[in-house]
C-alpha cells in the first residue's frame, strides 16, 4: 500500500530502469543464437526475471557479472525440455513470446503464470500460430496454463489481425526454428524492438511497406550471431516520472538515456499536443535502437484529443496520460481504447473508476475516454483500486503527488516493471509512504 503528501515540486535526475520489451528480446534472442552475449543495463524486474529463468530452467547459462548480464547461446534448435513447468508470474510478453518460441522446439512444454495473467486472453497467439501447424491446448476458453506441443512448423503468410507487437514477436520467433519462408503483415503500427534486434543478430528477415501495411519476410533456420546490447531506458516507466515534472509547480528533471522509438513515443507526441514543457536532446543510436535526454519541467497542459491510431503507439501510457489530461485546462478525448481492456487489468475501467474517484469528471463510451477537468475537484474516495496492475498503481501514486493522500492498494506489483519506483520518486521529491 502507497500513501502520500503533496509534493513542493519533482526535482533533480530521475535514474529509469531498463526498457522491459527490450529485456525480455535480450534474454530470448541471445540465448538461441550461437555464442556469448553480454548485455548491460537490462532491466531486472520480476517480469523479466521470469523470462531468464524460463531459459535457465531450459539449459542457457546465463551470468550475472556485476552490471552485465552474459548469456551463453545454444542456437535455433538445442533448447533442452524444462522439467517442471514454466512460470511466468504477470508477464503477458513472456507468456506471448514464449509460446511462439516453444511451439517450434523439439519437446513438449507447458506455460503457466499467477492469478492476473492466467486470465488473460491468450488465443491471440495460439490461434495465428496454429495456422503454422502449431499445435497449443489453452485452458478455460483460451488461457493459461497452456501446453505446447513442440514440432515443425510450416512457413504461412499471416496477417495480423490484432494490433499487437507480443503477436507479431511470438510469430516470429516460431518462424526463426521454421524451414521457409514466413510473411507476417501488420495494418497498424506496433513496437518493432523484435525485427530491430533480430536484424543486428543477423537473421533473414527484411521489413518493407506494402500498400501502406507493413510486411515482414522472415526466412527460417539460418543462425543467429551473437551482439552485445546495451538495453536503454525505459520511455513506459520514465513516463510516470515525466508528468509528476509536468503537472506539479516548481518542477524540473532530466531523464537521460531514454528509448524514443517512433512505434512506441505516443506519449511524447501527445504530451507536446498538450503543451507539454518537454525537450528531446542528444539524440543517438545504439543496437539499432534511437535514444535521447529528456528535460521536463512544470507546464501549463491543455486537454488534446487522440485518435485511435495513436493508440498503438503508446498503450501502455494512457493510465499516467489520463492523469496528465485531469489537471489541463481543457477536456481531452482519447479514441480507440479496446486493447486496454486486456492488459495486466482491465485498465479503461479501471482509469475511470480511480479518476472518478478522486473527483474528477470523466466517462467512457465505446472505448472512447473523456476526461473534463476542474480545478474544484473534491476527492469522493482516496482508496485506488489497482487490481495488481503496476501502471495504475504508479500511474495513481503520482496523482497523489498532486492532490494529496491516496491510498494505492496492492502497490507491490509495482516490482514487476521498476522495483525501484517509490525511491526514485521519493529522491526527487514525491512524498509516497510505503505501508503493509
Ligand atoms: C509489449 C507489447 C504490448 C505492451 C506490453 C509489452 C511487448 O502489448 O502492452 O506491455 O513487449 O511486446 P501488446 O503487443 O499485446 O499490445
Amino acid at each position: 500500500m502507497i500513501s502520500h503528501s503533496i509534493t513542493d515540486g519533482i526535482n533533480g535526475e530521475a535514474i529509469v530502469p531498463g526498457d522491459k520489451s527490450i529485456s525480455h528480446r535480450s534474454i530470448i534472442i541471445p540465448s538461441i543464437s550461437n555464442g556469448i552475449t553480454e548485455i548491460s543495463n537490462i532491466l531486472k524486474s520480476e517480469d523479466v526475471m521470469h523470462t531468464l529463468n524460463a531459459f535457465k530452467a531450459m539449459g542457457v547459462k546465463i551470468f550475472n557479472n556485476h552490471e552485465r548480464i552474459i548469456i551463453h547461446g545454444k542456437g535455433l534448435n538445442s533448447l533442452k525440455k524444462p522439467e517442471g513447468e514454466i512460470y511466468l508470474g504477470n508477464s503477458g510478453t513472456s507468456a506471448r513470446l514464449l509460446t511462439g518460441l516453444l511451439s517450434s522446439q523439439n519437446f513438449d512444454s507447458v506455460l503457466t503464470g499467477d492469478n492476473s495473467l492466467s486470465k488473460r486472453p491468450m488465443k491471440r497467439i495460439s490461434d495465428p500460430l496454429t495456422k503454422m501447424q502449431a499445435k497449443i491446448d489453452t485452458s478455460d476458453g483460451g488461457c493459461l496454463p497452456i501446453k505446447i506441443y513442440g514440432r515443425n512448423l510450416e512457413a504461412k503468410r499471416i496477417d495480423l489481425e490484432l494490433p499487437s507487437a507480443q503477436i507479431k514477436s511470438g510469430l516470429l520467433l516460431a518462424s526463426l526454428n521454421t524451414k521457409g519462408q514466413t510473411k507476417i503483415t501488420e495494418n497498424k503500427i506496433t513496437r518493432d524492438h523484435t525485427e530491430k534486434m533480430l536484424e543486428s543478430f543477423g537473421a533473414n528477415i527484411k521489413v518493407s511497406k506494402v500498400n501502406n501495411k507493413k510486411e515482414i519476410k522472415l526466412t527460417g533456420q539460418q543462425e543467429l550471431l551473437p551482439k552485445n546490447i546495451d538495453v536503454p531506458n525505459d520511455l513506459s516507466s520514465s513516463a510516470f516520472f515525466i508528468v509528476s515534472a509536468l503537472i506539479n509547480n516548481n518542477s524540473n528533471l532530466l531523464i537521460k538515456n531514454v528509448n524514443n522509438n517512433p512505434t512506441r513515443n505516443g506519449l511524447i507526441l501527445a504530451l507536446k499536443k498538450m503543451g507539454a514543457k518537454l525537450l528531446l536532446l542528444n539524440e543517438r543510436s545504439i543496437n539499432n535502437e534511437i535514444i535521447c535526454d529528456l528535460e521536463v519541467s512544470s507546464s501549463n497542459l491543455r486537454g488534446c484529443e487522440l485518435g485511435p491510431e495513436m493508440a498503438d503507439l503508446m498503450i501502455d501510457e494512457y493510465p499516467i496520460l489520463s492523469v496528465a489530461a485531469a489537471f489541463a485546462s481543457s477536456p481531452s478525448i482519447f479514441r480507440g481504447l479496446k486493447e486496454l481492456r486486456v492488459k495486466e487489468s482491465d485498465r479503461l475501467k479501471l482509469i475511470l473508476l480511480n479518476l472518478k474517484n478522486c473527483g474528477i469528471n470523466c466517462k467512457v463510451e465505446d472505448d472512447n475516454l473523456f476526461i473534463y477537468p476542474s480545478k474544484h475537484y473534491q476527492i469522493r474516495s482516496n482508496i485506488i483500486q489497482t487490481d495488481f496492475d503496476h501502471r495504475i498503481a504508479m500511474a495513481f501514486a503520482v496523482m497523489g503527488t498532486k492532490i494529496g493522500p491516496l491510498k494505492i492498494e496492492e502497490s507491490d506489483s509495482i516490482k514487476t516493471s521498476f522495483p525501484t519506483f517509490k525511491n526514485e520518486l521519493n529522491k526527487l521529491g514525491g512524498k509516497l509512504h510505503w505501508k503493509k
